[in-house]
């Protein structure tokens, strides 16, 4: 702990000498989530997470997340500096959607509107008409459905899933996954509820649809947040990264939070409720990235001005 002291000390004032801001995701190191707290930074999901990084006056933004995150950052603001704690930190969605596949599945449906999540590379957005994040995905494909388009969605095919059922729209899904979510079971839910029958169960969408259809709420790490806070219920079984628990406790300190069963749960189970990639942020890489000349993001200016399009509308189209 005089360690971890320490290093936040130094964190926080190596902010402060290089006019940065930490914008840190609900899934780190609750030490980061604090830090970013402590420090007037922000912690959120991932449509927040940009939003903040825009709007901020820093000239530095520290990205504490995975990959897409930084590079989401650094497009909606080219002429900021954008560092991460590391470059390593990626994501299945991203890893399984390679913008040459990508980029020829799309030429072979032309005819479709394509609307990719955030969690793809640069590459992948520039080729989007929409980029969109878990919050409003539903809202987006709703509001094209309603204009007659059909949709081409990437890459999460859960998600994908979620949003064709539930607004009906003609959506052609790319075959991607996010290995952490995928991991919950309905069945080890269905079990845990008759331990816990009062429990409400919160599901992130990433979720297999078994999971989803188990769900009480659906959403964004931060719709899963407040609906932690505003539902009447003392108990709850969360379907979606450990690191969520930091938040849902701070805000509501007398409720109790049970972690939704995944397959190989245990110590065998490295990804289960708990993102790899996210955990490659800690407080002492944290502490060394104004050192380094290896973790600073880069996106190619000609693929930055064409993923700006989408990003952007994305944040215009719901304030
Ligand atoms: P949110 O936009 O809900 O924060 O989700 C990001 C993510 O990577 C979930 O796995
Ligand atoms: Fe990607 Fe899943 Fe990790 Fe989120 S939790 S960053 S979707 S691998």
């Amino acid at each position: 702990p005089e360690q971890q002291d320490a290093l936040k000390d130094r964190i926080k004032a190596l902010l402060v000498e290089h006019n940065a801001v930490l914008v840190a995701h609900y899934y780190t190191d609750p030490m980061i989530q604090e830090l970013a707290e402590e420090t007037g930074g922000c912690v959120a999901d991932s449509l927040e997470m940009a939003r903040f990084g825009k709007e901020h006056s820093a000239t530095t933004l520290i990205v504490a997340g995975v990959k897409f995150m930084g590079e989401t950052a650094k497009i909606l603001t080219p002429h900021k500096r954008v560092l991460m704690p590391t470059l390593e930190a990626t994501c299945s969605l991203d890893i399984g959607c390679p913008a040459d596949e990508f980029a020829a599945f799309c030429d072979a449906h032309s005819d479709r509107t394509v609307v990719v999540y955030a969690n793809t590379s640069a590459a992948v957005k520039a080729r989007a008409d929409w980029v969109v994040t878990s919050s409003i995905a539903l809202d987006v494909v709703d509001h094209l459905d309603k204009q007659g388009e059909k949709i081409l969605w990437a890459p999460d095919k859960h998600l994908g899933a979620y949003v064709q059922k539930q607004t009906g729209a003609d959506v052609l899904l790319w075959d991607g996954a996010c290995i952490v979510h995928e991991e919950f079971k309905a069945k080890g839910i269905e079990d845990l509820k008759t331990l816990y029958p009062e429990a409400a169960v919160l599901v992130h969408p990433e979720s297999p649809q078994a999971v989803v259809d188990l769900a009480d709420v659906v959403g964004s790490t931060s719709q899963l947040i407040n609906a932690a806070e505003t539902l009447p219920n003392r108990e709850f079984i969360v379907a979606t990264d450990q690191g969520i628990f930091y938040k849902m406790q701070q805000r509501c300190p007398d409720k109790i939070f049970h972690v939704a069963p995944t397959a190989g749960s245990g110590a065998t189970c490295r990804s289960c409720a708990n993102c790899p990639w996210m955990a490659l942020n800690a407080l002492d890489n944290l502490a060394a990235v104004f050192e380094r000349n290896d973790n600073e993001i880069f996106v190619d200016p000609a693929l930055a001005e064409q993923a700006m399009k989408p990003l952007a509308r994305m944040l215009e189209f719901k304030k």
